[in-house]
């Protein structure tokens, strides 16, 4: 089994070695060599450089965030503390519709939800190959697929956005797609549920997914509805996904307010049927709030809502909106206006519904975090660990092997990162090593950025970037582009490992 060099830079022995394929562990050695995994299995004969000793903790290909709005805290905040910490060693970013690039600043003001991820238009970029660039020249700790947003596309090709793209414009976004992907995008994600794009009708989008086909790219969908509306929403994905035959994923799956709970049996069935005719796979954090803009159309399902930034009122920051509105003396809706530009939580989701998601057979496991918000969801801080220590560990709702899977083989194939989220020798060395008894996240609604607990090591591409509790300031990370990922979406049964 062993096949590694006679010398390594790492060896870490007698561990439990998760392959990321979902198969049961095993225990045994990997070595590290350069930007590789050199070998794993019995590596009595390997000396490494560095020997640790792996006993009590298991090692896994570095986990894969594959819903993440870190396009701009890659390049301000490049040691990515919030997710290294975690284990994460690749991000994929531009979801929800929302991309710094392809944006010409002349193009207008940031409109909700680009708050979300740029503060002030300088911080776009005009061509996608200028923000992959800014990227390459300013490496960050971690790799990052980037895809382009609809919105983003909506915003430079069109004049105003509360109608569907005509035949001029609906061309214009084709081409800049195009250029975007030629230069190194991933795919296109859409955000259908939000302002700048929720009066783009079904045919703009499969026009403009229909540009990902030949390139071989991926479509990624914040859906149009995720409540009373959200079995036409799947149907709409479904159908952009098969026209434009490209692989679909569906983002955040979930169900939100009350008279809506439970439905995900019902969602998740129809997924499984669209799965037996079409690539489909879909992404999930694992809460029951969920972060966006502070949106009066999304507090109507919430039992509550916790504001995580306000440009009008910054001391609001995790304060309870209905708190802030007994204070002002208004109501909600109202203290929600005057709060103006500002972000929320929204307690909206059913526990049965997000476990449900969680262990569906097609679900990987997407952050979904927000790094720029004062007081953010702790989701930014501690997805993984929680999926690992909560949801595997202490409730038993899937093997830790399973988990695993879900944040590394799985997201591998859907997103075609080659020589990525698996333990083979002369894979790329995107590790982490944690301890499966102790791992757990600590991030909380009232302390949201604590670190979790448990993850020893994280390296990316053979260097160590998260070690004893810290960043190392190593900064190994790379942009990859379209044309280094292979084919896309997993086909059920056949390629997804288990
Ligand atoms: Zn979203
Ligand atoms: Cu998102």
């Amino acid at each position: 089994m062993a096949t590694a060099a006679d010398h390594a830079d790492l060896v870490i022995r007698n561990t439990r070695l998760i392959d990321g394929s979902g198969a049961p562990s095993v225990t045994g050695d990997i070595a590290v060599g350069d930007d590789r995994i050199l070998g794993i299995g019995d590596l009595g004969e390997t000396k490494g450089a560095v020997e640790i000793d792996g006993r009590g903790r298991a090692v896994a290909p570095g986990f894969i965030d594959v819903h993440t709005h870190d396009d701009r805290a890659l390049l301000a905040d490049p040691e990515m503390a919030c997710k290294a910490s975690q284990g994460v060693t690749t991000v994929v970013t531009g979801n929800c519709g929302i991309s710094l690039a392809p944006l010409d600043v002349a193009a207008g003001a940031l409109v909700p939800p680009f708050d979300l991820i740029a503060e002030v238009p300088a911080q776009a970029f005009a061509e996608f190959g200028d923000y992959l660039a800014a990227l390459d020249g300013a490496p960050p700790a971690l790799n990052a697929v980037c895809q382009v947003g609809h919105s983003t596309l909506r915003v430079g090709a069109m004049d105003r956005l509360d109608r569907a793209a005509d035949r001029g414009e609906v061309a214009a976004m084709r081409r800049a797609l195009e250029r975007a992907l030629d230069a190194g995008a991933a795919g296109l994600s859409t955000g259908l549920f939000y302002a700048p794009a929720s009066a783009a009708p079904t045919e703009e989008v499969v026009a403009l997914a229909e540009v990902l086909r030949d390139r071989g790219a991926i479509h990624t969908t914040h859906m149009r509805d995720e409540g009373d509306q959200v079995a036409e929403s799947l149907a709409e994905t479904f159908r952009i996904g098969a026209e434009a035959g490209v692989p679909v994923v569906i983002s955040h799956h979930k169900v939100i307010a009350a008279p809506n709970h439970g439905r995900t049996r019902e969602t998740l069935a129809l997924i499984e049927a669209a799965r037996a005719r079409q690539p489909v796979a879909l992404d999930v954090y694992p809460y029951v709030a969920g972060s966006t803009i502070l949106d009066p159309k999304r507090m109507l399902g919430a039992s509550r809502v916790l504001v995580t930034w306000s440009k009008a009122r910054p001391d609001c920051a995790g304060r309870d909106l209905d708190e802030i509105a007994d204070e002002m003396g208004c109501d909600p809706d109202e203290a929600a206006r005057r709060l103006q530009p500002a972000g929320a939580i929204y307690f909206m989701m059913d526990e049965a519904d997000v476990r449900r998601v969680l262990a569906s057979p097609a679900a990987m496991i997407g952050s979904d975090g927000l790094p720029h918000d004062a007081h953010p969801h702790p989701r930014l801080w501690g997805t993984f660990p929680r999926v690992l220590g909560h949801y595997a560990r202490d409730l038993g709702l899937f093997s830790l092997e399973d988990a695993v899977h879900r944040m590394t083989g799985l997201p591998a194939a859907q997103f075609g990162l080659v020589g990525r989220g698996a333990l083979s020798p002369g894979a790329c060395a995107d590790l982490v090593m944690f301890d499966p008894e102790t791992v757990i996240d600590r991030a909380t609604y009232e302390n949201p950025t604590r670190t979790a607990a448990g993850i020893d090591l994280v390296m990316v591409n053979g260097r160590a970037v998260w070690r004893g509790g810290a960043v190392t300031g190593a900064r190994p990370g790379r942009a990859l582009r379209l044309r280094d990922l292979g084919p896309k979406g997993v086909v059920p049964n056949s390629s997804d490992g288990r």
